[in-house]
């Protein structure tokens, strides 16, 4: 029976809460720790604040239980002997990662230490941070024996977090002491043994495969570069795939049929191999920004990086231009728009292409109705109504009398919609898809001129007197 340790999060963002919950799906006692009393009690009443799946369940179940949240991080240090930090680590103007919320959290748990204690970088954090964390806890009066200072980084994706957490791929723990790396093994025993995923009621796998992750030990600063290398090289396929897809729409070759051939090869593998409009989020953009920030700064030539990053800012532009291809002029059409969140499942605008996109369309004078299953209200923030800009409640609704519907995020309620009532509504039959989300012979049989990512248009023939 795995040991139940008590544990404090520090953070209730994306990374924070999901630990919390899961931490307590998995046997822990939980404390989960922001100094944002709005958003304590919302969740001590059952308010999630993010759409994600089996996040509302989880905490309905341990909720105020076996998760209890707090405003106070010094009753949480005394209570708790792991204190993971997750607070938000913003690209500063620089590109860096502003650590000033760490440096904060490590200050403010080194007054209340009494006792011995494993702090925990969960935030994803330049090289190096591990060393500072400590520095500014024995500057603040605590003698070395009293804690230790491990790197544990968090890979899950929004849209499947619960799931990612609890079925991770590798689990990395960098610790440079034995007893702390000790305390993170039983943390995540449940996990390693197997045991969790025996549960009748486990939370399922994204892929819905049930293995035993492994644990990986390495020291602090090898765990640190791990997670912003992983997050660069994903970066890197995707601008890769970008790139080749637009090869092909030079060579009318399909880029989806050139990723099947790549990925085949296990050396390169599927996944991450799907070119749109370019990756947002919170973590790639600034993740990629921070790392060769990081290069830069020790003198590493890692331009590859800035390659990364072009790409990804012309692929907006390239979508662009493929709507004013498709429509000639683009002052005073009329655009239905899907999707406003970074990617689908998720209601985060954070470096959302999407939104990117609309801005883009609106200064050349179009005129939007969009509309986004979950982020709608979150875009309105930002980009309110107007004029030349409406939120409508459905995809449907988007497309009506429109000049071309546009696809910009992958939600999966957009691949399913039905294609007859599309063509209907809309004022000219022109789908013009950053996701690839269509057959493209489907489109054509049902009368609309479809044009993708990196594939060849597909017209519909033309009818003859
Ligand atoms: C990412 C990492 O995957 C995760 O491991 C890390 O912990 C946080 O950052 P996330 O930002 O939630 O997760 O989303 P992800 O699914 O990785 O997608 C990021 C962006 O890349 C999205 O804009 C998505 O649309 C885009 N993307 C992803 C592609 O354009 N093509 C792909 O093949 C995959």
């Amino acid at each position: 029976m795995p040991k139940q340790t008590q544990i404090a999060v520090v953070g209730s963002g994306y990374v924070g809460l999901v630990a919390a919950v899961c931490f307590a799906e998995m046997g822990h006692n939980v404390i989960c720790v922001d100094n944002d009393e709005r958003k304590v009690s919302a969740l001590q009443g059952g308010d999630t604040l993010i759409h994600e799946i089996y996040l509302p369940e989880l905490l309905q179940r341990y909720r105020n239980t076996k998760v209890r949240f707090m405003t106070d991080l010094a009753e949480a240090t005394r209570e708790c002997e792991a204190i993971f930090i997750a607070v938000g680590t913003p690209q500063s103007e620089t590109g860096d990662a502003d650590l000033s919320y760490v440096e904060a959290v490590a200050c403010e748990i080194a007054r209340s230490i009494t006792s011995y204690k494993v702090i925990v970088e969960k935030s994803t954090v330049p090289v190096y941070t591990n060393e500072w964390i400590r520095r500014a806890i024995e500057r603040n009066g605590v003698a070395r024996d009293m804690f230790d200072v491990v790197s544990n980084p968090e890979f899950l994706r929004e849209g499947t977090a619960v799931s990612d957490f609890l079925h991770p791929d590798r689990i990395v723990v960098g610790a440079d002491s034995d007893r702390a790396a000790a305390v993170l093994r039983e943390i995540y025993a449940p996990l390693t043994s197997g045991e969790y995923y025996t549960k009748e009621d486990a939370i399922p796998g994204p892929c819905g495969v049930n293995a035993a992750p492994p644990l990986l030990n390495t020291s602090t600063k090898s765990a640190e570069i791990i997670k912003h290398a992983s997050n660069a090289f994903l970066a890197v396929k995707i601008s890769f795939i970008n790139a080749v897809s637009n090869l092909c729409e030079a060579t009318d070759a399909n880029v989806e049929q050139v990723a099947i051939g790549m990925g085949l090869d296990a050396r390169i593998g599927p996944r991450f191999l799907r070119p749109g409009i370019g990756y947002g989020g919170s973590c790639f953009p600034k993740d990629v920004a921070a790392f060769r920030s990081v290069a830069d700064q020790l003198g590493v030539d890692f331009s590859l990086l800035s390659e990364v990053e072009k790409i990804n800012g012309q692929q907006k532009k390239r979508f662009l231009n493929k709507v004013r291809t498709a429509l000639w002029t683009l002052r005073g059409k009329k655009l239905g728009v899907l999707g406003l969140s970074f990617k689908g499942e998720t209601d985060d605008i954070r470096e959302s292409p999407a939104i990117e996109l609309v801005e883009m369309l609106l200064a050349e004078g179009c005129s939007v109705k969009a509309f986004d299953p979950a982020a709608m209200e979150r875009t309105a923030e930002r980009l309110p109504a107007g004029p030349n800009l409406e939120y409508v409640e459905s995809s449907y609704a988007a497309a009506d009398d429109a000049d071309a519907l546009l696809i910009l995020t992958d939600w999966a309620e957009f691949a399913k919609l039905d294609l007859k009532r599309l063509n209907t509504a809309l004022r000219y039959p022109i789908v013009i898809d950053g996701r690839n989300l269509y057959d493209p012979h489907a489109m054509v049989e049902h009368g609309m001129t479809y044009i993708s990512v990196g594939r060849p248009t597909a017209n519909p023939p033309r009818e003859h007197a």
